[in-house]
């Protein structure tokens, strides 16, 4: 196994965290625990996978991790500087390309200098850059999804975090997408990455299966 987290301080950690889901009418209340105490970690440099099959969870514990979701029980350490990118785009169908990084920029309070060219070598490395100035509802899934990616990098996040960023990709875009990733990590950036495909183990440092409830690895 490739750079562990143990040498270095992690940059993500996640301790026995516990989820339920509680839904239905108070007559027929139903409740689902989804997380059974999950624990797992990312160190700077590293690119994790975490699989599992539909409904363990993979969702649940990344909104966690951002804080999108509270949890029931145990405890994470995570850095502010996060970058996310979600399963179903978060965009604003009458915004253009360039007005989601405005806004973005804003939000992460970046120089006008830097946040040129983060914008820039981003829609340069993803290959959208004529896009620039469409809505995004006149924008494929496929582009919906490049942007969706690079708005969760242009903070330059010491932790990113990916639900199935590709699902819409050409294959093109699909090796390109993992090229990034592997020059972010060498970069130092730690990446959590859901995904239902092992085909790319081999790029990366540790997979964990959320299976149950708990997250073990498994390669
Ligand atoms: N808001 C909610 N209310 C009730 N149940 C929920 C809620 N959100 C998720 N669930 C349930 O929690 C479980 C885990 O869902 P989650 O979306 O985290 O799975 P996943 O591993 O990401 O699946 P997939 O591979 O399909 O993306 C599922 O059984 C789902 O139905
Ligand atoms: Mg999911």
């Amino acid at each position: 196994m490739t750079g562990t987290a143990t040498t270095t301080s992690p940059v993500l950690t996640v301790t026995d965290v516990t989820k339920a889901f509680r839904f239905g009418p108070p007559w027929r209340r139903q409740r689902i625990d989804v997380l059974r105490g999950a624990s797992l970690e990312v160190g700077p440099g590293e690119l994790v996978g975490l699989v599992g099959e539909n409904g363990s969870g993979k969702s649940t514990l990344m909104q966690i991790i951002v804080g999108l979701l509270g949890h029931d029980g145990g405890t994470m350490t995570a850095p502010a500087r996060l970058g996310y990118c979600p399963q179903q785009p978060l965009l604003w169908e009458k915004l253009t390309v360039a007005e989601h990084f405005e806004l973005f920029n804003q939000a992460y309070r970046l120089d006008d200098a830097t946040a040129a060219s983060a914008r820039d070598g981003l829609l340069d490395e993803l290959g959208f850059a004529k896009y620039l100035d469409y809505r995004v509802e006149a924008l494929s899934g496929g582009t919906r999804q490049k942007l969706n990616l690079a708005l969760a990098l242009v903070h330059r996040p010491e932790l990113l975090l990916l639900d199935e960023p590709y699902a819409g990709f050409d294959w093109e875009t699909y090796l390109r997408f993992w090229e990034m990733a592997e020059r972010r990590r060498e970069e130092g950036m730690g990446i959590l990455i859901v995904s239902h495909l092992l085909a790319e183990r081999d790029r990366l440092t540790r997979i964990y299966e959320l299976r149950d409830g708990r997250c073990e690895v498994i390669s």
